[in-house]
C-alpha cells in the first residue's frame, strides 16, 4: 500500500503527468483538496473508488482516512492543486506518514505561476532583464511571513516575482513594490490559470489596481517585473552564431570538438 501524493496542475484536467493519472486510475481511494482541484479529474478514478473531499476535514481527519486505507491495503491517490513543493500543505502530511510507517511517494505537478505564465505568452527569464523569479507570498491567516521575507527584501533584488495569495491586498503590493519598479513597471494578473473561466489583467504597477477593480478576490497570479512586456532584451547567448558548446563545436580546436553529445 502507497499514498501517492500528485501535483493535480493549476486548472485544467488535461495538464496533469501521465504517471499523475495513472495513479488515480490505480488507486482504490482518491483524497482530493477540493477547492482548487478539478473535478474533471476524478473520472480517471477506477469504478467504485472511495473519494473524498478533504477541503472540509482537519489534517487529524485526512490522516483518519489515510490510515483507514493502509490497513485495508488499498492504495490512495492524495492531489493538491498545481505542484506539490509549494503552499500544498504535504510537509506536515508527509511527517505524519513518516512518523506511521506509512509508505508514499510524490508525483509533480504544473504549478499554477507556469500556467499564468504561459497564458500571457510570456518568459519570465529574459537575458539582461531577469535571470530569477521569486515565488512568495504575503502574511496570511494561516501563515505568517517569517523575517527576512518581506516583499521589499525580494523587490530590492529586481527580479521577476510571482506573488501568490495575495490578490485580496493588491493595492498594499503596488505600495510596496513602486518605489523599487517604479511604476511604469508591467505587471500582470491571472485569475484562475487555464480553468475556463480564466481572466486576465494587464496594466503598470501605476495602473494594475484600476486594471484589476471588480477582480475576483481569489486564486490569482500577480507578475511583476520587466520581462513582462519587454521587447529589447538580449538574444541568449546558446544559440547565437559562434557560441562554442558542447552540441555546436565551432571549430576541431574546440574543446568539446569530438565529445559525444
Ligand atoms: C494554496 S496555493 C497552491 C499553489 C499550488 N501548489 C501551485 O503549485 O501553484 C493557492 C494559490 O496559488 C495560486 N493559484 C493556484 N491555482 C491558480 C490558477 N489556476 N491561476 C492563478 N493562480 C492560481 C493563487 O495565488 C492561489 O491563491
Amino acid at each position: 500500500m502507497t499514498v501517492h501524493f500528485i501535483g493535480a496542475g493549476p486548472g485544467a484536467a488535461d495538464l496533469i503527468t501521465l504517471r499523475g493519472r495513472d495513479l488515480i486510475a490505480a488507486a482504490p481511494v482518491c483524497l482530493y483538496a477540493g477547492s482548487l482541484v478539478p473535478v474533471a479529474l476524478l473520472d480517471h478514478c477506477p469504478p467504485g473508488a472511495r473519494i473524498v473531499n478533504t477541503a472540509p476535514l482537519s489534517l487529524d481527519e485526512i490522516i483518519d482516512e489515510i490510515a483507514r486505507a493502509h490497513a485495508a491495503g488499498h492504495d490512495v491517490a492524495r492531489l493538491h492543486s498545481g505542484d506539490l513543493s509549494i503552499w500544498s500543505a504535504m510537509g506536515e502530511q508527509l511527517r505524519r506518514l513518516r512518523a506511521m510507517g506509512i509508505p508514499f511517494d510524490v508525483t509533480p505537478g504544473v504549478p499554477a505561476f507556469t500556467a499564468a505564465a504561459a497564458t500571457l505568452e510570456a518568459e519570465l527569464t529574459l537575458p539582461g532583464l531577469a535571470q530569477s523569479v521569486v515565488l512568495t507570498r504575503t502574511n496570511g491567516r494561516a501563515s505568517a511571513m517569517p523575517d527576512g521575507e518581506a516583499l521589499t527584501a525580494f523587490a530590492a533584488t529586481g527580479a521577476t516575482l510571482a506573488i501568490h495569495l495575495s490578490i485580496h491586498r493588491l493595492p498594499e503590493i503596488v505600495d510596496t513594490l513602486t518605489p523599487f519598479y517604479s511604476g511604469d513597471c508591467p505587471v500582470a494578473i491571472v485569475w484562475r490559470a487555464s480553468w475556463p473561466d480564466q481572466r486576465v489583467a494587464r496594466g503598470t504597477l501605476s495602473t494594475i489596481t484600476a486594471a484589476a477593480a471588480g477582480g475576483p478576490e481569489r486564486t490569482a497570479l500577480i507578475l511583476v517585473g520587466r520581462v513582462l512586456d519587454a521587447q529589447d532584451f538580449d538574444e541568449s547567448s546558446l544559440y547565437a552564431d559562434g557560441y562554442d558548446r558542447r552540441f555546436r563545436p565551432q571549430s576541431a580546436a574546440s574543446p568539446f570538438a569530438g565529445e559525444e553529445a
